[in-house]
């Protein structure tokens, strides 16, 4: 059987149910919408967290029109916790060129969809595949372990990614493309995975290079990696009558557009000794992408407040969307007060 046909084989019996996802054999047609959704959620956050957002998401707006037509600071604050916030943003705003440019459909090729907002190599060519059934060669880094695997490339990452992709492109088939994307992404998650992979259940396995070599595990080769700075900052905590109060952060950088505690600019030396000591209250490590970050709460005043802000009731904070950094001090802060 061809490398496609096992795949799809092992689809068919193997796939996970996930909430976006239509099963294999039901003939039901995928809705672009919800496909373009997921796909941008599923961007650098992992399935379990998504499946948790997604049907929040799709209840309170079924259609791209719905999204378009809501305000950005609402879906900011169903975004809190999901990470990477431009990519909130960005959602809104090819929620809105759909509806506006394209009369609220999606276009249906990978150019086409390439040229809306937020919308990358990536995404594009996965709702290509998965929602319209073009043979986009869709690579993620699950997709990449295995065929990197597979063809036993041992090229260093990133610069492996033009000999996976090569590889890949032969293989899509033109028939069921996005179930065999969806099949590649299943087997790296379940079965292709990083450590410990279990080749023993693999449809490929028999013509995979790097089993034949017995040299699975080290593949794909990682760039070195670099050590994490350590930054800095402060944030304030100014109650009144039950209610603090909350900012938005600038529109561009670290959680741009989100709520969040007030407070200065996160540095990369510590801030001095004598004002941390004196009026710590909690602090939290939250680890970014690019580096870590030492955040302390301290009480203040509103003399610390940027002028533009809300009182927001402290018995209500979950409806304020706040990013992970700010939800875990806040339950820090509100632990040690109990
Ligand atoms: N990761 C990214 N897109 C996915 C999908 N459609 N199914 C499973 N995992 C994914």
């Amino acid at each position: 059987m061809s490398f496609s046909a096992r795949l799809l084989d092992w689809y068919d019996r193997s796939a996970r149910a996930l909430p976006w996802r239509i099963a294999p054999g039901s003939g039901a047609v995928p809705d672009p919408y919800r496909v373009w959704l997921a796909e941008v959620m599923l961007q650098q956050t992992t399935v379990a967290a998504v499946a948790g957002y997604f049907p929040r998401f799709t209840q309170r707006w079924p259609t791209v029109a719905d999204l378009a037509a809501a305000e950005e600071a609402e879906v900011m604050a169903a975004w809190a916790g999901l990470g990477y916030y431009a990519r909130a943003r960005n959602l809104l705003a090819c929620a809105r060129a759909v509806v506006a440019d394209h009369g609220g459909r999606f276009p249906d090729s990978e150019a086409g969809l390439r040229a809306l907002p937020g919308i990358g190599d990536y995404t594009a060519a996965a709702v290509a595949a998965i929602a319209f059934g073009r043979p986009a060669v869709v690579v993620d880094a699950n997709i990449e372990r295995v065929i990197a695997r597979h063809r036993h490339i041992e090229t260093p990452l990133p610069a492996a990614k033009r000999a996976i992709r090569a590889a890949l492109a032969p293989l899509v088939p033109d028939a069921r493309p996005g179930d065999f994307a969806q099949a590649l992404m299943d087997l790296g998650a379940t079965v292709c995975t990083p450590r410990a992979p279990a080749c023993d259940r693999c449809p490929i396995a028999a013509d995979c290079r790097a089993l034949g070599r017995a040299d699975v595990e080290r593949l794909p080769v990682k760039p070195p990696k670099k050590a994490k700075p350590r930054r800095h900052g402060i944030a304030h905590w100014i109650e009144r009558d039950g209610a603090i109060w909350l900012v938005r952060r600038p529109g561009r950088g670290m959680l741009g557009g989100m709520r969040a505690l007030p407070g200065g600019e996160w540095t990369d030396a510590p801030p001095a000794e004598t004002e941390r000591s004196e009026s710590e209250i909690v602090r939290v490590d939250h680890g970014f992408t690019h580096f870590d970050l030492t955040l302390a709460l301290v009480r203040g005043e509103m003399a610390d407040a940027a002028a533009e802000g809300e009182w927001w009731p402290i018995s209500d904070l979950d409806a304020a969307g706040l990013p992970t950094l700010y939800r875990k001090l806040v339950v820090r802060m509100l632990e040690r007060d109990t």
